[in-house]
C-alpha cells in the first residue's frame, strides 16, 4: 500500500536488532486518517467474506483494528496479555515472545466469540508471527472461522509470514519489507 510504504520511508527509523520504529504514526503517536485508508484497504481485501468480528491484541494492534473495524461494521475483540480478576471464562493460549524472550499466555473471554463468528484478525506487525499463532489458535478453541488476516507491517526477513501462510491461513499485509538496513528499506510488491 503506497501511502503506508512512503509514510515508513518518511518516518520511520532503523534501530538494531533489526527493530522499526513507527512510533511517531503507528503504535504510539498514531494517524487516525492513515488507519482510516488501512482499514478501507483491509475492507476492499476481505469485501466477500462476511467478517462478523475483528480479533487482535493488546497493545499496538488495538488501534488499527478499531478504524479498520468502522469499515466493515464489526465489533473488535482485544485477546488481553493479563488475566483480570473479573475475566472467568476464558480461552488461553501461550504465545512465545521472540524479542522479549520468554512465554506469556493470551486470554480472550468464552462470552465474546462463538461458532457463528467469521473472523479477521489484525496486527501492527507480523514478526516470526507468535502472536498471529496464538490467535489464530484461539479461534480455533472458539470454533469460528479464522478468515484470515490483515497485518500492517509484514518483516518478510522473519520467518512469520511463510509460517503462517504455510497453516493455509490467508495473510495480506500492507506493506512488506524485503529487507531493511542503513541504504533504505525494500518493499516487496
Ligand atoms: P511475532 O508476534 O511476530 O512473533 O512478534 P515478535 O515476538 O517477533 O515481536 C514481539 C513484539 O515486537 C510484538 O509486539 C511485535 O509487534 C513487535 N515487533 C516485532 N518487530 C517489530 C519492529 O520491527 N518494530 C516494532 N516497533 N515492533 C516490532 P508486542 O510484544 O505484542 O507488543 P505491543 O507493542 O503490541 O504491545
Amino acid at each position: 500500500m503506497k501511502i503506508l510504504e512512503e509514510r515508513i520511508e518518511k518516518d520511520g527509523k532503523l534501530i538494531e536488532g533489526n527493530i522499526l520504529l513507527v512510533d511517531k504514526f503507528l503504535n504510539h503517536q498514531m494517524d487516525p486518517f492513515l488507519f482510516l485508508e488501512m482499514g478501507l484497504e483491509l475492507k476492499r481485501l476481505f469485501e466477500d467474506e462476511n467478517i462478523t468480528k475483528i480479533l487482535t491484541i493488546e497493545s499496538s494492534g488495538i488501534g488499527i483494528s478499531c478504524v479498520a473495524a468502522l469499515t466493515f461494521g464489526v465489533p473488535v475483540l482485544s485477546a488481553k496479555k493479563n488475566k483480570a480478576k473479573n475475566l472467568r471464562d476464558c480461552y488461553v493460549t501461550q504465545v512465545a515472545s521472540f524479542t522479549r524472550g520468554g512465554v506469556y499466555d493470551v486470554f480472550v473471554a468464552r462470552d465474546y466469540l462463538n461458532p457463528d463468528d467469521r473472523v479477521l484478525i489484525i496486527d501492527d506487525f507480523l514478526a516470526e508471527g507468535n502472536a498471529l499463532l496464538g490467535l489464530a489458535d484461539i479461534v480455533k478453541q472458539s470454533g469460528a472461522t479464522l478468515v484470515g488476516a490483515g497485518i500492517a507491517i509484514e518483516k518478510a526477513f522473519q520467518a512469520g509470514g511463510e509460517r503462517v501462510r504455510n497453516m493455509g491461513i490467508r495473510v495480506e499485509s500492507l506493506a512488506i519489507i524485503e529487507s531493511m538496513n542503513d541504504n533504505g528499506i525494500v518493499f516487496r510488491h
